[in-house]
């Protein structure tokens, strides 16, 4: 059992029994990390390199210099880690499974060693009453083929079906349901275009095709999967605000949503890119990657359910000189503050903007099953983190009311289950729910991780 709620916890609206009692007794509760994040172990049964392993050891790549070579030991400690998980109430857990573990060369036979990993994982969590939530892509592209094209290259998306058809032969009788991708706005536009992450590359036209590229991965692995399979996918979504509501403002505004959110969703819900997203980007960019029957295969058999990673809103603004963005077909814009209090990550703190982006979702895609597969905060508080539980605590509420108003979300995952490799800010900004002294690996359990671990002993009482 948990300890009790600590006293500095600013007023809450719910007590934790009440809140979980706006929950039905199906919803899923879970916390999500991501392999190259917690691994370590990056050497161990024939794993081979990723492209973070590459990214990591270029000069000034990462603060500090820090790798994922160790991060939170989780490779060798998983079982310590489920029997924390347990302790969380957890009924899900989401991870990622690392693709140069599987095929170290990113094709041909599976290296059952790596794979025999994830199965031990699979095993011990379902041993403890924990459902496992495998994505099959959290960054960590096998380096043979980042340096035959990676993400820009059609061949790429190929070559994740085929992976992803391998792991599900070994698991699929285990796993309740797959996500091909976590975030690939991510891999596209800040691996490809901003280079702040791996591969570090800066070609805005590459970073283009790798977002349509990794569109296509998902579709491919969605067929290389049975009918039957549940298979969805994880977007890094917003709500997209314009700073006032002079035209400019509220054109830029539209031209980020489409970057970030329509460009994404578009594809994969209704089979097609959004018609402006296009037109804007036609000027500057050659869209001849995109054959004539991938969005057949990327929109034809629509996702399961939709995952969703939301941390904070984004505010956007004109601006008369061209800027440097991730934003790439929209340089005429900048993320501008919107006044809320921030986190270490400088991310704006508002619940609100998860409500109205679950509102949206529901409204533009009826039917759609949500789940927020990723939500937290970055806080430099230690154990104790008032900030933390109340960041979680008014999202969870948030979540709350847009289930009230009729959105049909049935799972939440608090991110992170353990501080962790937060890629380019290294071991500088802690998201988890649990403490790591990344001296000794030994793990602390935080108040916002007694705080849910509490909530969600509720939420079974109440189930
Ligand atoms: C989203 C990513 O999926 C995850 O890897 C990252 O650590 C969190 N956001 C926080 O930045």
């Amino acid at each position: 059992m948990s300890t009790p709620l600590v006293s500095e916890v600013p007023a809450s609206v719910d007590s934790p029994e009440e809140l979980a009692d706006r929950f039905p007794a199906s919803f899923v509760w879970g916390a999500a990390t991501s392999s190259y994040q917690i691994e370590g172990s990056v050497n161990a049964d024939g794993r081979g390199p990723s492209i973070w392993d590459t990214f990591c050891a270029r000069e000034g790549a990462i603060d500090n210099g820090d790798t994922g070579a160790v991060a939170a030991d989780h490779y060798r400690r998983h079982r310590t880690d489920i029997d924390l998980m347990a302790r969380l109430n957890l009924g899900a857990y989401r991870f990622s499974i690392a693709w140069p573990r599987v095929q170290p060369t990113g094709k041909g036979p599976v290296n059952t060693q790596g794979l025999d990993f994830y199965e031990r994982l699979v095993d011990d969590l379902l041993e403890r009453g924990i459902t496992p939530w495998p994505t099959l892509y959290h960054w960590d592209l096998p380096q043979p083929l980042e340096d035959a094209g990676g993400w820009p290259r059609r061949d790429t998306a190929e070559r994740f079906a085929e992976y992803a058809a391998a792991v599900h032969e070994v698991l699929g009788d285990r796993v309740p349901h797959w996500t091909t991708l976590n975030e690939p706005w991510c891999s596209a536009f800040l691996g490809y275009a901003t280079g702040r992450h791996a591969p570090g590359r800066r070609e805005p036209q590459a970073a283009l095709r790798a977002a349509h590229h990794l569109l296509l991965a998902h579709g491919l692995a969605t067929r290389a999967l049975p009918d039957d399979a549940s298979v969805g996918i994880t977007l890094n979504l917003t709500d997209v605000r314009a700073a006032s509501p002079a035209p400019t403002d509220v054109d830029a505004a539209r031209r980020i949503d489409g970057l970030q959110n329509r460009l994404f969703l578009d594809p994969l819900l209704r089979g097609t890119y959004p018609a402006d997203v296009v037109a804007d980007l036609a000027g500057s960019f050659e869209l001849t990657h995109v054959h004539d029957t991938d969005l057949e295969v990327i929109g034809g058999r629509p996702p399961a359910f939709l995952g969703i990673n939301y941390y904070s809103p984004l505010h956007v603004a004109h601006r008369a000189e061209p800027q440097r963005s991730a934003y790439v077909g929209a340089p005429h814009t900048a993320a501008v503050d919107g006044g809320g209090a921030r986190t270490a990550m400088g991310w704006e703190i508002d619940a609100s903007g998860l409500r109205a982006l679950l509102r949206r979702l529901h409204a533009e895609h009826p039917g759609l099953a949500l789940y927020v597969t990723e939500n937290g905060a970055a806080i430099d508080e230690d154990v104790h983190d008032p900030t933390r539980l109340a960041y979680l605590r008014d999202h969870i509420e948030a979540c709350a009311d847009a289930m009230a108003e009729g959105v049909d979300l049935r799972g939440y995952f608090a991110w992170s289950l353990l501080d962790n490799f937060e890629w380019s800010f290294g071991y500088r900004h802690r998201f988890g729910l649990i403490h790591v002294d990344y001296a000794t690996q030994a793990r602390t359990l935080k108040d916002s991780a007694r705080w849910y671990a509490d909530l969600l002993h509720a939420a079974r009482a109440s189930a």
